[in-house]
């Protein structure tokens, strides 16, 4: 058989429902039961701090399979600087494609296109496991405490930029553009209301 054709493109107004449905589907019961990351998506589009030239999606012989968008955040360093950064997701692989290594194919090729764009670095809490092999490490190890956990070992950095980190000590937060669903629940539960109904379940393993 032939080899399935890999696609890696931006998004566009017509995939903004499907993406935020795959996104729904991809992280559904996963860290919570139910899950939030694709209202997340869905308001992030408005938002000044989102990157629209970095925001991708992944199709396997036309079918979408994948998406990650990008976002402007910064590092509060000691000195009182503000350095700028990016962070990036959701991002997800649909859930019939996973550990395949499709996240990392998309992944590495949105990180390539983040540092032509300039970010120097790129921050997330997220799986070692996952993170580790596309270059990420713990932040504290680069000097940058994550503002709600200093000693998180799941809050990653990786330079874009050789060097980008060197002398830097500092504090970083999440962007408030991740606390969307917190902080309008109502307008949370009247987008997820246009879903198709899905069952949330209490699950081992779920952080929240
Ligand atoms: C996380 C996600 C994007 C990874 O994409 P993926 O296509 O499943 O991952 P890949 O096949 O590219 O993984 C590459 C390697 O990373 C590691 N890895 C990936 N997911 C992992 C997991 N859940 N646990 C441990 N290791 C993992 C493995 O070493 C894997 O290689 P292997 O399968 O040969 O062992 C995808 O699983 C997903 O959509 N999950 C739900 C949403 C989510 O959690 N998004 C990330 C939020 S921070």
């Amino acid at each position: 058989m032939s080899e399935k054709k890999i696609t890696i493109r931006l998004e566009t107004k017509d995939d903004y429902r499907n993406v935020e449905n795959l996104t729904r589907e991809s992280f559904w019961n996963v860290y919570r039961p139910g899950c939030m990351e694709h209202y997340v998506l869905h308001c992030y589009r408005d938002d000044p701090a989102f990157v629209p030239e970095l925001a991708f999606v992944m199709e396997l012989d036309g079918e979408l399979i994948g998406q990650v968008i990008y976002v402007r955040s910064e590092i509060d360093c000691d000195d009182g600087r503000k350095l700028p950064i990016m962070t990036f997701g959701p991002i997800c692989i649909a859930p019939a494609y996973k550990r395949q290594g499709y996240g990392k194919q998309l992944l590495d090729y949105s990180m390539e296109k983040a540092g032509e764009m300039g970010a120097g670095a790129l921050a997330i809490t997220g799986n070692i496991l996952f993170y580790g092999k596309s270059g990420f490490v713990p932040a504290k190890t680069k000097g940058v405490r994550y503002a709600d956990d200093p000693e998180a070992d799941y809050f990653l950095i990786r330079e874009l930029t050789p060097g980008f980190l060197d002398g830097v000590s500092g504090t970083y937060k999440d962007p408030e553009g991740y606390f969307v669903c917190e902080k309008d629940p109502e307008a949370f539960a009247q987008y997820e209301a246009a879903f198709p109904p899905k069952q949330k379940l209490k699950l081992p393993g779920q952080l929240f």
